[in-house]
């Protein structure tokens, strides 16, 4: 999943021939899951339809202040345009647009939308190599990427004058990278590996049969969704479970019982800067697995359990830089127990669920916890539901480090 999944892309077109492959640019950002809007300058209708656009679009085009198609008077709002997008990515950038853009100049509704966009914005430019060469362009961009906007270089290559050189605009699948790229260096989690672990494990009793739990794994995928979209790096050990991730940045282990989880998590503990182990892990497992399936011979049947090795203790034994955060799930003297797993398990933070909290726990989409901190901070939160809360916990562990 890439990192643009939901986001508010607003296209700016202007009127240079490179505007051909807007098309291919709302395509693309379509592709990588965001919402995506037009704003285009009058004249670069004529080299692309506004038709073309909000088919691909999904969205009405905006090309001018006032519907032309309505007699009902009312005007295209660019400040809402400007507020609603979370990316403003003008591509083409001709010559003209951009000098405007530097200068405050506001005679088409694709300037007045720059000038109420409050997100980042990208320009692309593209024009002819004495155009792209010539001083007061030069100076259009140093001003540009003064007031805070991100130039996405032109490249070298045939023009439409047939001149061979600098000033073609750069390709959309490299825009598109530009872009995601360039979110994901301003995340607080970039290049940070996380090692979060999720789900239930199984014990087997035989081939066929197995001790479990009714773990969904939910809150640790969600966690995992978390802390990707802040730009991290996740390895997300999972007992088995229904969910899925599809973001590119998480790299899900499957794994099955306690003693499989245990040797995953070691593999990639120290190359991690946060571990969070959400998983519910079976305590015990059975002594031993009987090769065939056991036959029903008894009226009673005892298996004897033995102790499974506890993950989360063991990195607290051996962290060194890390950050380690628990979860514990208690119905009885909930802060007191937690509280003591905190200490016992060397954690930085641990998250508590109580069962006697409606709505929390497992199987359910919402949870109510509270964070208990090394230093001894009790945060207690309202229900939520549980990509909320793994978004609080995130925060909460971004807040720590920081501290
Ligand atoms: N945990 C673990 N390995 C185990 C058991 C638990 O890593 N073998 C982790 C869980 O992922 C969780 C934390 O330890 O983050 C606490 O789990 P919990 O079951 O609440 O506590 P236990 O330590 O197992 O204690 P008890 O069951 O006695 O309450």
């Amino acid at each position: 999943m890439s990192i643009l999944k939901d986001k508010h892309i607003l296209l700016g077109i202007t009127a240079g021939i490179a505007a051909y492959k807007s098309a291919t640019l709302v395509r693309l950002f379509i592709k990588a899951g965001a919402n995506v809007k037009v704003v285009m300058t009058p004249a670069s209708k004529d080299f692309i339809t506004p038709l073309t656009l909000s088919t691909l679009s999904k969205n009405p085009v905006c090309s001018s202040f006032i519907d032309e198609e309505d007699d009902s008077g009312l005007w295209n709002n660019h400040v809402d345009l400007g507020l609603w997008a979370d990316y403003f990515i003008i591509a083409p950038a001709t010559a003209n647009t951009m000098s405007k853009m530097a200068n405050g100049g506001c005679d088409n509704i694709l300037l007045a939308t720059y000038l109420s966009a409050k997100c980042p914005v990208y320009f692309a430019p593209a024009m002819d190599l004495d155009m792209y060469k010539h001083e007061t362009t030069k100076s259009s961009f140093a001003k540009l990427t003064s007031y805070g906007n991100k130039m996405i270089p032109a490249g070298t290559g045939e023009l439409a004058s047939g001149l061979v050189g600098e000033g073609r605009m750069a390709e959309p699948q490299d825009i598109i990278k530009f872009v995601e790229k360039d979110i994901l260096n301003q995340l607080p989690l970039n290049g940070k590996q996380i090692l979060i672990t999720a789900g239930p494990t199984y014990e087997a009793l035989d081939p066929v049969r197995f001790i479990g739990n009714h773990s969904s794994g939910k809150m640790g995928f969600e966690i995992a969704n978390a802390a990707a979209n802040l730009g991290a790096n996740v390895v997300l050990v999972t007992g088995p479970t229904h969910q899925k991730s599809t973001h590119s940045l998480v790299d899900v282990k499957p794994v099955v019982s306690a003693q499989q989880m245990y040797d995953e998590v070691h593999k990639h503990f120290e190359s991690s800067s946060i571990a969070i182990l959400s998983a519910a892990v079976a305590d015990y497992r059975p002594k031993t697995i009987a090769n065939q399936k056991i036959k029903k011979k008894d009226s009673t049947f005892s298996i004897e359990l033995e102790k499974t090795k506890d993950i989360l203790k063991s990195l607290g034994e051996i962290k060194v830089h890390q950050f380690l955060v628990g979860f514990a799930l208690e119905t009885n003297n909930e802060l007191e127990h937690a509280k003591g797993k905190l200490i016992s398990k060397n954690l930085d933070l641990i998250v508590l669920n109580s069962l006697q909290d409606k709505g929390a726990g497992f199987g359910v989409s919402t949870n109510k916890v509270t964070f208990i901190t090394s230093s001894n901070d009790i945060i207690k939160h309202q229900l939520k539901t549980k990509a909320e809360v793994a978004e609080d916990l995130i925060k909460q562990i971004l807040k720590q480090l920081h501290a």
